[in-house]
């Protein structure tokens, strides 16, 4: 995912407009937020587009090679608006700058990049700031300490739908991720410091949050007395907010408690984002994932006995060292079993530094691209037949916006349960909740139709 933050219009009392592009996930688009809100204390404020901005950030993705190339890719793309406008400050943090290596080598390949700093360092974007406003350049990394602070200034991207932190980090340790590295040790934040953010954004309009986490089932393992589902039932208290969303769900650790909480909490949505990574109990065992096939399906018979309605996404990694096709084939058997939403597939990409890197029998490329094709076109129709079973059926839609572009105004947003729906409606629908039926289906997405209330 990559995406600038909204525009807003430049004030003449500003020191200068910023623009910042995120790669990778929530979580950075959470630190994107907290970095708008730094800057905007320090008198800057956001730029229309990023050849208009005299501080340009990127908050950077080290998950899969692939992303890290996108970062390099773009940060060259910039050399020459930086000699066209020597006072242009430019800024790299995030994951991939986490890993000192990494930063230092980013530091020397591009002279012209002003500051180089690891996420947990974001607090001190002001300090970062200021000496690049008097041409000083900065390389910040402290592989140590990896805690982000709280309660820093943000400014929002979401519309309708608002993030707010639950616990950083992570102690899985899957054998192919990097996340651990740079995302630290498993924090939780105070269930009352959650309770509070969310009844401040319900203050300021909004009705819908996000609780992020890599792994927001173990949530509470670091305090006394808490847990995930708890912590449902007290920010379902919040009154006015309608829709509670979460992820991202570890099998290992999902627990009955939570399941009912789920199906009990009127304000919470019945959508679970449940990575299963492999299919087969060899791989998993070897990614260190700590459930089984068996353990997964059975999850996901509970959620849907307790949720007629609960919709289930995942993330699937193929081409893991020492995959053959019979671990494959296992794979492809579980999503046909399983039937999800949505599935985020991904080809392994070893990461320096992670155990599955220096496993033997790392699989040919070939042999990976092969295998997500086929692996993608399963899901394709998976996704299909579960898009047609809401033909004809109604919801509420919560509406997140609107293209105006074609002929008639065409709104969009999603189910409580994660559909996402277009609906022809005018853009004054969007931050409302209206009666869709769904008249029709789309690759990804449902087409319907406005209801009376
Ligand atoms: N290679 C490929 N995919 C990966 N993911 C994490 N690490 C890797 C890697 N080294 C995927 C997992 C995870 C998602 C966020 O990214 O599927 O759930
Ligand atoms: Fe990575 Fe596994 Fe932690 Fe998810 S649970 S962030 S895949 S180590």
């Amino acid at each position: 995912m990559e995406q600038g933050l909204p525009i807003r219009e430049p004030e003449l009392t500003s020191k200068g407009a910023y623009y910042i592009e995120t790669f990778g996930c929530q979580m950075n688009v959470r630190d994107s937020e907290t970095a708008a809100g730094l800057l905007e204390n320090c008198g800057y404020l956001r730029a229309e587009a990023k050849e208009s901005a005299d501080i340009i950030l990127f908050n950077t993705c080290c998950i899969r090679d692939h992303a890290e190339k996108r970062v390099f890719g773009n940060i060259g793309a910039l050399k020459e608006q930086k000699e066209a406008h020597p006072n242009m400050i430019l800024g790299v943090f995030g994951c991939m700058t986490q890993q000192k290596e990494v930063a230092e080598k980013l530091y020397k390949r591009f002279p012209f990049v002003d500051i180089v700093f690891g996420t947990n360092l974001l607090s001190k974007l002001p300090q970062f700031i200021e000496l690049a406003e008097s041409g000083g350049r900065t390389l910040a990394v402290d592989e140590n300490n990896i805690t982000i602070e709280d309660d820093l200034p943000s400014i929002r991207t979401g519309r309708v739908n608002a993030f707010v932190n639950i616990n950083y980090g992570c102690d899985n340790f899957c054998t192919y991720c990097i996340v651990p590295y740079v995302r630290g040790r498993e924090r939780s934040r105070e269930p009352r410091a959650v309770v509070a953010e969310v009844a401040k954004l319900v203050s300021e309009g909004y009705s819908e949050v996000t609780l992020l986490g890599q792994n927001v089932n173990s949530y509470g393992k670091d305090l006394e007395n808490a847990s995930f589902a708890k912590l449902l039932s007290l920010v379902s208290t919040v009154e006015g907010l309608q829709r509670i969303r979460f992820m991202t769900s570890h099998p290992k650790d999902l627990s009955d408690e939570l399941i009912l909480a789920m199906a009990e909490l009127p304000n919470v949505c019945h959508h679970v984002h449940l990575p299963v990574q492999s299919g087969s109990n060899v791989v998993l065992e070897r990614m260190n994932r700590r459930y089984t096939r068996e353990r997964y399906l059975d999850i996901v018979g509970k959620l849907r006995a307790s949720m007629a309605d609960v919709e289930i996404t995942t993330d699937i990694i193929v081409g893991f060292p020492g995959e053959t096709d019979e671990d494959f084939l296992q794979t492809l058997d579980l999503v046909e079993q399983v039937g999800f939403t949505a599935a985020f597939t991904f080809q392994y990409s070893p990461r320096k530094g992670t155990r599955a890197a220096t496993m033997e029998n790392q699989i040919p490329e070939a042999v990976k691209r092969e295998r997500l094709h086929r692996l993608n076109e399963l899901q394709q129709r998976k996704s299909r037949e579960n898009n047609e079973k809401y033909i004809g059926k109604r919801g509420i839609v919560h509406i997140e916006d609107c293209d105006t572009r074609g002929e008639e105004p065409v709104c969009y947003g999603k189910f409580s349960n994660f559909k996402m729906v277009y609906v022809p409606a005018p853009p004054e629908m969007v931050g409302r909740y209206v009666p869709v039926r769904i008249l029709n289906v789309r690759k990804n997405s449902l087409t319907g139709k406005l209801e009376e209330l």
